[in-house]
């Protein structure tokens, strides 16, 4: 990609009442000579729904990792709650990092850890909660995940549908203001795919966490979001409501990426 190309255009925001909870300035990202990410500008608003959509390899789980903090830009600022994640100092950075939780497409729970644990365990070590009130909060997300009854499971003991939910469970025990959701459902078992998208529209619907969602389940997406970004070699190439991006999108490249997933 040259250096002449124009920047991604700045997606339009009501500066009135709204508040930004993600920022991203100019932000690129390289692996060797492969520019992922490549001066990426976007914002999302406290409270806000926001799905990334686009072809595999476009970048979509690198926003979110650098999000995480998993992956650092070579060049931009990364903006989280009003305060600079990146670049700054690492004291800061694990401020910031608190306010985001985020659940991956591998579940990726502690296996020797029971439930229970899983979603206590960050709480107790992180955030320096009590053992009883990280337990209190656990049981209470567990059963808002509809899983109540596997505290004392292990995670091999659980399809792969409930595995998610206690990911999801313990995203939430962190409290974060953001949860990013990368391709949740897309390791799981077809009949498992609504339960744990069930337990995600119920959150962001009775919720004001912000989410920032990569998701190829598009009746879910519609759902749920506020605005949709279609993502394409590292630029946002289109975004707007779900309504119009999947109803009637403007780009042609956007209209190809649907037919292959709808
Ligand atoms: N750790 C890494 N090392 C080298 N290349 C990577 C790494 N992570 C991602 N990439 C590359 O970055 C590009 C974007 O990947 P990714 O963000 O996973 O895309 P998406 O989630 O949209 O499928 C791909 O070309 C991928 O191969
Ligand atoms: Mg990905």
């Amino acid at each position: 990609m040259s250096a002449e190309t124009e920047p991604t255009p700045q997606i339009p925001r009501d500066t009135g009442t709204t508040r930004e909870v993600i920022r991203l300035d100019q932000v690129t990202k390289r692996f060797g000579d492969n520019t992922v990410l490549d001066r990426l500008n976007f914002t999302v608003d406290a409270g806000k729904h926001v799905t990334l959509i686009g072809p595999s390899g476009s970048g979509k789980t690198t926003i979110l990792r650098l999000l995480m903090t998993l992956v650092q830009p070579d060049e931009g600022t990364i903006t989280v709650d009003g305060e600079q994640l990146y670049p700054a100092p690492e004291k800061q950075v694990r401020e910031v990092r608190k306010k985001i939780g985020m659940v991956f497409q591998q579940f990726n729970l502690f296996p020797n850890m029971k439930v229970l644990r899983n979603v206590t365990e960050a709480p107790v070590t992180v955030l320096g909660m009590s053992k009883d009130e990280a337990e209190a909060r656990a049981r209470e997300l567990l059963e808002l995940v509809g899983l109540a009854d596997k505290c004392d499971a292990y995670p091999t003991h659980l399809s792969g549908g409930q595995q998610q939910r206690v990911a999801i469970a313990r995203a939430l025990a962190m409290r974060p203001q953001v949860l990013l959701l990368d391709e949740v459902t897309s390791a799981l078992d077809p009949e498992l795919v609504a339960g744990v998208l069930d337990v995600l529209r119920d959150i962001a619907h009775s919720t004001d966490i912000t989410m920032l969602c990569v998701t190829h389940e598009m009746s879910f997406a519609r759902d749920i979001s506020d605005q949709v970004l279609m993502f394409d070699s590292g630029r946002v190439i289109e975004s707007g409501s779900p309504e119009k991006l999947f109803g009637d999108p403007d780009h042609e490249r956007t209209r190809e990426f649907l037919s292959t997933i709808l």
